[in-house]
Formats: structure tokens, C-alpha cells, sequence
């Protein structure tokens, strides 16, 4: 949710800055801009994505310090003002978060003029502000907290000090990285790859200083931090679209690889999964695709280990009574450990019960604030719609439920689970995502896990498509969706499960019976000729991680389809990949 790129070292920064935007577009791309130090500050923003603004940046200007911005519009529609950065008085300085109380300080701030619908332009003037009154910008930072409600990750240059960049965060992603041609801040580790790999994370409140060779770090007494510098360990290969059309399409067909690398530390015996069986109730809390994956885990948990477990959407759990107390286990799902809603609930339960995280972004936020991290090995994921992060969450779940359970043949039903994966991402859907192409509405029904994955594809399906998909429980249809069934409406029913096969399929009869158009998704076992679809796809069994065979196709609809119907897949519209605001 918006991204901040900054740069101050011995090359010439605007390319560097176009760089490095270019790798934090899936934050947001609503507009874009940048400011960059000459004899003094310049700054050019434009609406819509960043091809916008390249073509009214010249790259050669002789400039080697610049902060950038590409934004996720909150407060003020998407347009060129409104775009960051902002600049009022001496400071200009580009935002990450949300200020909750800035119609407050507004009112505080009326010798000031505003020219955008922002809360960013009001955190410019309040900065001002104090800075005009004691001309000590770390101390005004380190005051901001104690104004200041909401989130911030905030990149700030100032009039009459242009060698430097001033940076701080606070509840909002940025880190610091150093290298030989000088040094960045920036909203995440990818973005920074082509330059180096050496990063230094930032907690909350702390205050940074930058220039070409200096890096300093302030708590908020304003005592100098020395703080340790990591190596990440990825290249820029990791990071490349490679020679896929889409970058999504390039992570569906990770999915084996990342599976693999992501299961067999601990199928290898040299990491361990966390107990559970000592807790009373487990909780899992995530937002989008993660949830879907938290409801895969509720399913095997429940049914191998027993225990009561619920999931919950983050930004409802953030504000109901979460009945917990030390027998209560509550999993953090996330693929950039950084969603807002998902951090703040693991901030209001972590003193109260223990804590997992489940996450890929290596040292994010949750990372660092759970009991206990497993990381997923998903790598990068860079398309907005997520694909293999999901996919690798509910690997990871579904081997916290076997290990738990001491359930047999693991390791076999993995083999063959990989082996499986690479045949059948060798199948083309294309024909499937031409018969749904010009629908206004899609259903995808199932029952039990398939119904969690009907929601994982009808998400898929809407947020790169834009038709309308809706998920049902396949038995629930009949309570007033069903009234929506009409000739050719198109239906994508999913069956795996040998329990409640027929159940659903009399389900889908009823669809078809009132015109539907029905694809069928079941597996070799299940499978058997019959009338109720007109489409058939058939994927191999797997007695532990059927899931993650059964969204192959689920996830190649959506592509192919959104393909078809000439849409913008990695980057579509409204969505941002990281969700830093509520
Ligand atoms: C956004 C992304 C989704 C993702 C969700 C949760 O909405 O577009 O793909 O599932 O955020 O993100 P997280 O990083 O917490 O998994």
C-alpha cells in the first residue's frame, strides 16, 4: 500500500528512483512521483501508473539525491495533486500509512495552504511547523508520535539541508539499505536487489538520517542506534519476470519448486513444527487469500487433531472479543507479514496467548512479532493476486495438521503430490476461460475444503477479471443465489471430496436444471461420465494435499480468462499486493 523509494549516493538518482518504483508498483499505482535536489528541491508526480511519470522524467539530470512515491489512493481521489510528494514550507516528504487524526491537526494548521485532498500535505505542514519553531528535524520526529494517531513510513528532504534524506515509520514497512554507490530507503528488501543486498530493519519510532556516506539511526531519547545490517539472501533473477507473459503466470508454474523448498526442511527432519496439540482452541487470523488458506487449516486441524479451531477475517477480529486466553493458540497468516489489520490483532493478542506466524517476507513486521515464525519459501511474489504464497501457506498448515496427528504416508503423498503438479500445470485452460470470458457473473460452488477453495477462486477470478464471481457453499445455493441461475449462466463446481460428492453434485443438477452451464472439477478417483456438466476437468488424487492440485486449474482459469479479456493481470485496478492500511 504505497510505496517509498529513496536514494542519496554517487550515481545520478532519477533512474535509481524509477528503478526502484518500477519493483514497489505492486504497492499501489493509482500516480507517482518523485523529488529530486538540484541547486534545489524539484518535483514531478503524475496520475496513473509509472509509465506516466517516466515519460516526463529526464534521466540525466545531474541529481544524486531523490525520494519517490507510487501510491494507493486513501484520503483524495487518484489524480496529479494529490499524488506525492507533498511539499509545504521547507519540507517535501512522501507517505506510507494512513494520519487518522489529520482533520484535527488541520484545524491547528490554518496559517498553512493546502493544495490536495490529502492527510499527507497536513503531516508536511504540521512538520513545518515544528520544524520552524526549533529547526531540529530528528527532535521533531521523534515528537510525532505523541501528535500523531494512525500509521507512517515517511521519507522527508528539507529546504535548507540538501545532502541529507530524514526517514522514520511507524507502523508502516521501510527499511535501509547500504551499498557502494551510496544509500536507500525503501518499502521493502526486492526493491533494493539491484543495487545490493545489505539491508538494516527499522522498528517503530526510530529516526533515521541519511547521506552519500552515512547512515545514522536515532531512537526516539535520540540516543544513536547501532543496528545490525543483514544480507538478503536473493539476486535480482529472483525478482525478473523471466520469459513469462505475467508474472503471475510465472508463479503458478513456481508452485512445485516453492512447495518443495517450503516442506522439506521440515519432512527432512531439520526444522520442527510447533506443537498444537496442547492448546485447548486455535484461532487463525489473516485477510484475502491468506484466510482462504487459514480455512484449508481449520478443515484439517479440526478433523486430524481435533481441536476447536476458528478463523477470522483480521479487520473483524481487530475489534471483536477474541475470548482467548493461554490455551489458546492464534496462527498469523501472511504472505508480506506486513498487512495492517493482521499486524494490529497479533499486537492485541500477543500478551494474552501464544502466537505463530505463517508468513513469507523474511524479518517483516509479524515475523518479528510472533512467538514463533515459519516461513513459507515462496520467494518473491510479485503479481498482486497471489498464487504460490496461498499455496504454500496451506502446505505449511496442512503438515502442522499431519505432523500433529501422526498421520502416515506423508512423505509419499508429497512425492507424488510434486510430481503430480509439474503434469498438470502442462494442461492448457484456455478453453474453459473462452466459454466464461464475456460472462457478467460466475459461480464456483463446493462443499467443505471445496468450498474454501470456490472462494480462493472466485477471488482469483474477480480481482483480475472484474466479473463478477461469487463463492457458495454448494447446499446453501437453494437459500436464495439459486434465484440468480439463469440460461447459460456459467457454474464451476468443484468435487473432491468422496463424502459429500454426491450431495453436491445433486446440488449441481439443481443449477443445471434451471439452465446453469456447468465446469466440473473432481479428481481421477471421483471421476465418472455423466450429463449434469458440460465441461470436465479431472486432476489427480492426493490423499493429503488435494488442495494444492485442485487450485491449478482454479488459479489458470482466472489467468487465462483475465488474459482474454485484455486486463492489466499483475497490476489490477484498485488492489494493492501489501495492505499497510486499514
Ligand atoms: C492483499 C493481496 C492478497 C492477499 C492479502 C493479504 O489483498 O492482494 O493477495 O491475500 O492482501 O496479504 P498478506 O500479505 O497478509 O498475505
Amino acid at each position: 500500500m504505497c510505496g517509498i523509494y529513496c536514494y542519496v549516493g554517487k550515481k545520478k538518482a532519477i533512474p535509481i528512483l524509477i528503478d526502484g518504483l518500477t519493483s514497489l508498483e505492486y504497492r499501489g499505482y493509482d500516480s507517482a512521483g518523485i523529488a529530486y535536489v538540484t541547486d534545489k528541491i524539484n518535483i514531478i508526480k503524475e496520475k496513473g501508473k509509472l509509465t506516466n511519470l517516466i515519460k516526463l522524467v529526464d534521466k540525466n539530470t545531474d541529481t544524486y539525491l531523490g525520494i519517490g512515491h507510487t501510491r494507493w489512493a486513501t484520503h483524495g481521489s487518484p489524480n496529479k495533486v494529490n499524488a506525492h510528494p507533498h511539499k509545504q514550507g521547507s519540507i517535501t516528504l512522501v507517505h506510507n500509512g494512513i494520519i487518522e487524526n489529520y482533520q484535527e491537526l488541520k484545524k491547528l494548521l490554518t496559517n498553512y495552504s493546502l493544495k490536495s485532498e490529502t492527510d499527507t500535505e497536513v503531516l508536511a505542514c504540521l512538520i513545518d511547523k515544528l520544524y520552524q519553531e526549533n529547526h531540529n528535524i530528528i527532535k521533531v520526529l521523534s515528537k510525532l508520535n505523541e501528535l500523531i494517531k494512525g500509521s507512517y513510513a515517511l521519507g522527508i528532504i528539507l529546504d535548507d539541508d540538501l545532502n541529507s534524506i530524514y526517514a522514520i515509520k511507524k507502523n508502516s514497512p521501510l527499511i535501509i539499505a547500504k551499498s557502494d554507490i551510496g544509500n536507500f530507503l525503501a518499502s521493502d528488501i526486492p526493491a533494493i536487489l539491484k543495487y545490493t543486498n545489505q539491508y538494516i530493519l527499522l522498528n517503530d519510532n526510530e529516526i533515521v538520517h541519511l547521506t552519500k556516506d552515512k547512515i545514522t539511526i536515532y531512537d526516539k531519547r535520540l540516543n544513536v542506534l547501532n543496528k545490525d545490517v543483514y544480507t538478503y539472501d536473493g539476486t535480482i533473477e529472483d525478482v525478473s519476470k523471466q520469459n513469462y507473459e505475467h508474472y503471475m503466470l510465472k508463479e503458478i508454474y513456481e508452485q512445485p519448486e516453492v512447495i518443495k523448498n517450503t516442506l522439506l526442511p521440515f519432512l527432512n527432519g531439520d526444522q520442527k513444527l510447533p506443537n498444537i496439540k496442547k492448546y485447548k482452541q486455535i484461532h487463525i487470523v489473516a485477510c484475502g487469500s491468506a484466510y482462504h488458506a487459514g480455512l484449508i487449516g481449520k478443515y484439517l486441524i479440526e478433523k486430524y487433531c481435533h481441536i476447536e479451531t476458528k478463523v477470522e477475517i483480521a479487520s473483524e477480529y481487530r475489534y471483536q472479543d477474541n475470548f482467548i486466553d493461554k490455551k489458546t493458540l492464534v496462527i498469523f497468516i501472511s504472505q508480506s507479514g506486513e498487512t495492517a489489520d493482521t499486524l494490529a490483532c497479533l499486537k492485541k493478542v500477543k500478551d494474552i496467548c501464544d502466537t505463530i506466524g505463517i508468513i513469507n517476507v523474511f524479518n517483516s513486521s509479524i515475523a518479528r512479532e510472533v512467538k514463533e515464525v515459519i516461513y513459507t519459501k515462496a520467494g518473491c511474489e510479485i503479481a498482486v493476486a497471489t498464487t504460490k504464497a496461498y499455496s504454500c501457506q496451506v502446505a505449511i498448515l496442512s503438515l502442522i495438521a499431519y505432523y500433529n496427528s501422526k498421520t502416515e504416508n506423508i512423505l509419499n503423498n508429497f512425492n507424488k503430490l510434486i510430481q503430480d503438479l509439474n503434469n498438470l500445470l502442462k494442461n492448457d485452460y484456455s478453453k474453459i476461460a473462452d466459454l466464461i470470458k464475456m460472462d457478467e457473473k460466475v459461480f464456483y460452488i463446493g462443499r467443505g475444503i471445496d468450498y474454501t477453495l470456490a472462494l480462493e477462486g472466485s477471488l482469483k477470478l474477480k480481482e483480475i477479471s472484474y466479473i463478477n464471481s461469487v463463492a457458495y457453499p454448494a447446499g446453501e445455493l437453494k437459500h436464495g443465489t439459486i434465484s440468480l441461475i439463469e440460461n447459460d449462466t456459467k457454474v464451476i463446481a468443484i468435487v473432491t471430496d468422496k463424502n459429500l460428492k454426491d450431495k453436491t453434485i445433486s446440488n449441481i443438477k439443481e443449477t443445471k436444471a434451471r439452465g446453469a452451464k456447468v465446469i466440473y472439477i473432481t479428481t481421477t478417483f471421483l471421476d465418472e461420465e455423466s450429463d449434469f456438466y458440460d465441461e470436465k476437468i479431472v486432476i489427480p488424487d492426493n490423499q493429503l494435499f488435494q488442495p494444492l492440485l485442485t487450485i491449478i486449474p482454479i488459479q489458470l482459469i482466472a489467468y487465462h480468462t483475465a488474459k482474454l479479456r485484455g486486463c492489466d493481470i499483475d497490476k489490477p485496478k484498485n488492489l494493492a499486493k501489501s495492505v499497510t492500511v486499514e
